[in-house]
């Protein structure tokens, strides 16, 4: 029963360590790094070192730079910024992604150090990107684990059909090398029943199924090839690749199956459940003047809008909950939270019944995270930016309980 030596990458405030902490003890961060690029105060490594300590393995570099320093590790962890993944083109040091993108240093740091699972996080797009060649991201992702030995699943989880306060959907991607008996007993099944034994791994036995069931899984599914025998290499795979995936998969020996399924809903936390209940300062309320904007940002839209050449077009969309449901999950937070627009919350007050935005004290319960873990010196425009670069704690801890209970080496 050894310790799993991790590795945290992208690290932000700490949302993965947490998450992992929360599973077990047994999970120790041994390197972590965080860097806002080109920013002068750091205020998210800030935050991270002042909980988890001032350490030479707490690193505020570029990952460019701070990857060749990363010890050896059982377990990477990382939700990597979502940018585009295609690749440009093809030099005497092989091919290259696109400068600057960030996948491509998981990519780095998976060849040089193999560690036996990496769990990664990212937008719930990720599957579908680009629009214009749907699927061709992630099937890079695939085929660049595929080429070092890893199976991987993934799943599209809503947070809150999970028993969580936000409806907060993000691609979780977890994926084991050929040394782990995960791997091994997953390829043993597919030897013996091909096809179903990915299906049983997509929707009972892998690792996703167990941390989040499934109610039912459609009829119809995604039976794809990325290996060299489709692809002769990552050039052509870049250039032609599209393919629908849906909100579940696995890949095992660059065989994609992929499936749409229905989770086993867990009851959600409403969105007042997570309110302060005593009284909350006045800066926090709509102010007379901004209504007007809120009733426009929140309101429905039938307009004529321009192109950049001129011509002209229909604009629509509907009107959005103003204010929020109390009764519900709350929406995705994202980085711009309160301020005046669509996807800011908008509650009404336990206490005044007046109406206000959320307070950065809400918002680090929308993800579970510790009150006050964002207070640690950052303006408050920081902390909401925080939380909405964050993730929902819980759903890193459901994964990594079900890693220490489904491999054997772990046990
Ligand atoms: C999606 S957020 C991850 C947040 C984290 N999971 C949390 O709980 O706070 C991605 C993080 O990567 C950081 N980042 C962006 N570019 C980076 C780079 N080149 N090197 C290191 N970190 C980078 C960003 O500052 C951001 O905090």
């Amino acid at each position: 029963m050894g310790n799993v030596r991790v590795v945290e990458l992208f690290a932000g405030v700490g949302g993965f360590r947490l998450g992992l902490e929360a599973a077990s003890d047994r999970y120790k961060v041994i390197w972590a790094n965080q860097w806002e690029p080109y920013k002068t105060d750091q205020w998210a490594f800030d935050c991270y070192v002042s909980h988890f300590g001032k350490s030479s393995n707490h690193v505020c570099k570029d990952i460019a730079v701070a990857k060749k320093d990363i010890p050896d590790h059982d377990l990477l962890v990382g939700g990597f910024p979502c940018q585009d993944y295609s690749i440009m083109k093809k030099n005497s040091a092989g091919i290259e992604g696109k400068k600057g993108v960030l996948w491509w240093q998981i990519d780095d740091i998976l060849r040089v150090k193999r560690p036996s699972y990496v769990i990664l996080e990212n937008v719930d797009r990720l599957i579908r990107s680009p629009a214009k060649q749907c699927g061709r991201d992630f099937s890079i992702i695939l085929r660049c684990f595929y080429q070092k030995g890893y199976a991987v699943e993934w799943r599209v989880i809503n947070a809150a059909d999970y028993g969580q306060a936000q409806r907060r959907r993000r691609t979780f991607i977890i994926a084991y090398h050929n040394r782990t008996k995960l791997f091994q007993d997953f390829a043993e099944q597919v030897c013996v029943t091909g096809l179903k034994a990915m299906h049983r791994q997509a929707a009972e036995n892998g690792i996703m199924p167990k941390a989040f069931p499934i109610a039912s899984h459609q009829r119809s599914y995604v039976d794809h090839w990325i290996d060299e025998m489709r692809f002769e290499d990552m050039e052509s795979l870049s250039k032609i690749q599209k393919v629908y995936l849906y909100n579940a998969g696995v890949m095992m020996n660059g065989r994609i199956y992929s499936v749409e399924v229905t989770p086993r809903h867990e009851p959600f936390i409403p969105l007042g459940k997570i309110l302060e209940q005593g009284s909350v300062d006045e800066r926090y309320f709509l102010k007379e003047e901004d209504m007007p904007k809120w009733i426009y940002a929140k309101g429905a839209k039938h307009e004529q809008h321009h192109r950049r050449d001129g011509s002209v077009y229909w604009f629509n969309e509907g009107a959005v909950g103003f204010p929020d449901s109390l009764d519900k999950p709350s929406r995705t937070m994202l980085t711009s939270e309160t301020q005046v627009g669509r996807t800011s919350h908008v509650v009404k007050d336990l206490q005044t019944g007046k109406l206000r935005v959320l307070t950065p004290v809400e918002c680090e319960r929308l993800n579970g995270f510790p009150d006050n873990w964002t207070n640690t010196g950052m303006s408050e425009r920081m902390r909401y930016f925080c939380m909405g670069n964050a993730l929902v704690i819980n759903c890193v801890m459901k994964i990594c309980t079900e890693l220490l209970n489904s491999d054997n080496h772990y046990k």
